[in-house]
């Protein structure tokens, strides 16, 4: 991991400073310096540790609802427990800079909120939602510590967390406003994720084909090598607090 701030170009700048539209873009990374980890990263992502098809699909919480609630559950509890980091928060900030800037995150643990930021698109829902696992439609409060899988009040079936499992389909609202940020702003951020999971890792392309200029903020390689015009390697509790603040700056200047 970097610990430096790669040069921030003066055209980066100056775009973001000047613009009325900005996206963004976060992933796993974002929440990393949170001691959230990531998924695929490989010594400490998830995905190292576990299988995805037993814990994140239905097929898995339908064979065995205990197993899979559990793991939200420790997923919730270590949510609980950490804080939002500097990339958080310079993104909140961000948000109050820019007439109208949209974040679109594919993470389930609220951070963004908890750092102040208002306008979010939570792509794959959120760990702290339940709903009913039939489709039902009620809405159920569960209390935390909640150690068994809770049952819906309404079907009395089981409730399951409000994330989206793999080989689900995105909400259409989220899918609808996450396409018009992508495709109405002049420049979109993609900040710590790996781009392998889609239609998330489409948005960047999709914003770039429309005449955005596409930033990459990730200390490693990502598949957004074709999208990005700029990549900036290093953290975002890093990189995220000197670029908003160099934005600051310049919009101040403009004034
Ligand atoms: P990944 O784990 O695939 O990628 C995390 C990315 O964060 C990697 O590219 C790392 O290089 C980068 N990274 C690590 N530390 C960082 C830091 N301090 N600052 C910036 N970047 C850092 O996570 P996602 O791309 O978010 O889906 O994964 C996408 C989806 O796959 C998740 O939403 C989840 C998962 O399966 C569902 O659960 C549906």
């Amino acid at each position: 991991m970097t610990h430096a701030c790669p040069p921030l170009p003066g055209v980066l700048v100056d775009r973001l400073a000047g613009a009325r539209r900005v996206a963004a873009l976060t992933g796993a990374g974002v929440s990393a310096e949170s001691g959230v980890p990531t998924f695929r990263d490989a010594q400490s992502g998830l995905w190292a540790r576990y299988r995805p098809e037993e814990l994140a699909t239905a097929a898995a919480f339908e064979s065995d609802p205990a197993t899979v609630w559990s793991w939200y559950e420790w997923r919730r509890d270590l949510v609980a427990a950490a804080r939002p980091n500097a990339g958080h928060l310079a993104l909140a900030r961000l948000e109050s800079l820019v007439p109208e800037f949209t974040l679109i995150t594919q993470n389930v643990d609220g951070l963004h909120a908890r750092a102040g930021s208002r306008r979010v698109i939570e792509f794959h829902g959120n760990l702290f939602t339940n709903r009913c696992f039939a489709g039902c439609g009620e809405v159920t409060d569960v209390p935390r510590p909640c150690p068994e899988p809770p049952r819906c009040r309404g079907c009395g079936g089981w409730l399951r967390p409000g994330v989206v499992w793999f080989g689900e389909p995105i909400p259409q609202p989220a899918l609808l406003a996450a396409q018009a940020a992508a495709l109405e702003c002049e420049v979109f951020l993609a900040v710590g994720t790996s781009a392998q999971v889609y239609p998330a890792a489409g948005l960047a392309s999709l914003a770039q084909r429309a005449g955005a200029l596409v930033v990459e903020i990730n200390p490693a390689p990502t598949g957004l090598d074709g999208a990005a015009a700029v990549t900036l390697p290093g953290a975002s509790g890093v990189v995220l607090p000197a670029l908003v603040e160099a934005v600051r700056v310049a919009r101040g200047t403009r004034q």
